[in-house]
């Protein structure tokens, strides 16, 4: 199956209950969000599993037990061919993804982890370890972090952060119940982030950090991620403090316009150097997409 226009392929990953990807699922029903999730792959029999088939979406089951990274990313790669898979999104996935998978969806594979990375990462960091370790510490903020998924464990660049309080007295299960509420609320977030750039052929900038229990839905324009290089990647990350957090393909189109009528020298050396390098740079250029 090939993208429809307009609209994303996305996979989820999961080991687990699913609460991501019942709210993933939710979100990308609730509305038109360009992109619609057409596979679940879990590694075991698990909560997620059956969510997915309550919902009518294919769930394929890839065991990783005693198998190689090749074996498993040959099954891995091959459903995601089968389903025209142009995102994927680990939702309490707990196994590794072989580097073959990371390397063919590098910058559209992401992954939701329950502390403000690079805090509380790395191997063996996962589930009420994290928040044990969060509530053994003396931070005074913890939180969650989207970021791509590269071959190393909570490695690859953060895409967005929601980092909330952590109080004297707090036990892990009250950190875990508070981080897992805005997981729910920042992954769908970040998913449209991720896939308006895609859409919009641009690599997506980092989102502006939402802070303690702030909504979602504030203009959080004072609060815009630092400067990066290429103009045309700050303005993508700017749409995220557009006073609705939902992407929004008018926005991107109207930062695009923008761009292109600038006349400051730097953004037209920008943008000159974005048309140059553009199927290069992004990830899922026109020309690479399958
Ligand atoms: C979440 O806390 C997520 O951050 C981590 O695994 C957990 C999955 O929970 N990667 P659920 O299965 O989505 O409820």
């Amino acid at each position: 199956m090939t993208s429809e226009v307009g609209s994303l392929n996305v996979a989820l990953l999961a080991s687990g209950g699913g609460s991501n990807l019942q709210a993933l699922l939710d979100h990308s029903t609730s509305a038109d969000r360009g992109w619609t999730v057409r596979l679940v792959v879990v590694n075991r029999e698990a909560g997620a599993a059956d969510r997915a088939r309550a919902v009518g979406i294919p769930v394929r089951i890839i065991s990783t037990k005693g198998r190689t990274d090749q074996e498993i990313s040959r099954e891995t790669l091959a459903a995601f061919d089968e389903h025209g898979i142009d995102v994927v999104l680990l939702a309490g996935y707990l196994r590794r993804i072989p580097p073959e998978v990371t390397r063919r969806f590098a910058g559209r594979i992401l992954n939701i982890h329950p502390a403000l990375l690079p805090e509380f990462g790395g191997r063996g960091m996962y589930g009420m370890n994290v928040h044990r370790a969060v509530a053994e510490s003396d931070v005074a903020v913890t939180g969650a972090t989207v970021h791509f998924v590269n071959e190393a464990y909570d490695e690859g660049s953060v895409l967005a952060q929601w980092q909330i309080a952590r109080h004297p007295g707090d036990t892990p299960a009250d950190i875990a119940a508070r981080v897992l509420e805005v997981e729910h609320r920042l992954y769908p977030a970040a998913v449209d982030h991720l896939c308006s750039a895609l859409r919009a052929d641009i690599i997506p900038g980092r989102m502006a950090d939402i802070r303690l229990d702030e909504p979602p839905d504030v203009d959080r324009t004072e609060n815009s991620p630092p400067l990066e290089s290429n103009e045309e990647v700050r303005l993508s990350a700017r749409s995220l403090a557009f006073p609705t957090i939902t992407s929004s393909w008018a926005w991107v189109r109207h930062c695009r316009t923008e761009v292109g009528r600038s006349s400051r020298p730097e953004v037209r050396r920008a943008r000159s150097e974005t048309e140059e390098s553009r199927s290069h740079r992004c990830p899922m250029s026109r020309s690479t997409r399958k």
